[in-house]
């Protein structure tokens, strides 16, 4: 058996997922996308993301969409690995804060994080 040193690097740098789920309106649990419908849905805001990555000079990230990540009633949310820290976004400049923070700086955006106990 070999240990995690033997591991490759990494492909990416970062890579964020971005839960695009959408469910009907009305559903208990809500969605991210619909959640995220007033900025234009998530899809849009993964392309602004990956466009903002790029004008701030991130290189080797890569910005998915994905299913849903069953943290719904806290959505929209996003998760970072290889750290496996998630974010609850809002605006466009959440996102930003959290590329620059986050991805470029190091740091972590405290108001935007989400807790293990969040469910
Ligand atoms: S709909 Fe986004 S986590 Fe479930």
């Amino acid at each position: 058996m070999s240990d995690a040193t033997a591991d490759p690097p990494l492909f990416y740098s970062s890579h964020i997922f971005f839960c695009n789920n959408q469910r009907a309106e009305g559903h208990p649990r809500g969605s991210c996308n619909a959640r995220a419908a007033a900025l234009g849905g998530v899809e849009k805001l993964r392309g602004y993301a990956r466009e903002k990555a790029r004008q701030l000079g991130i290189e080797n990230i890569r910005c998915n969409g994905a299913g849903c990540l069953d943290r719904c009633e806290l959505g929209p949310n996003l998760v970072i690995y290889p750290e496996g820290v998630w974010y609850r976004y809002e605006t466009t400049s959440d996102i930003d804060e959290i590329l620059e923070t986050h991805v470029k700086n190091g740091g972590r955006v405290q108001r935007l994080l989400l807790q293990p106990d969040q469910k």
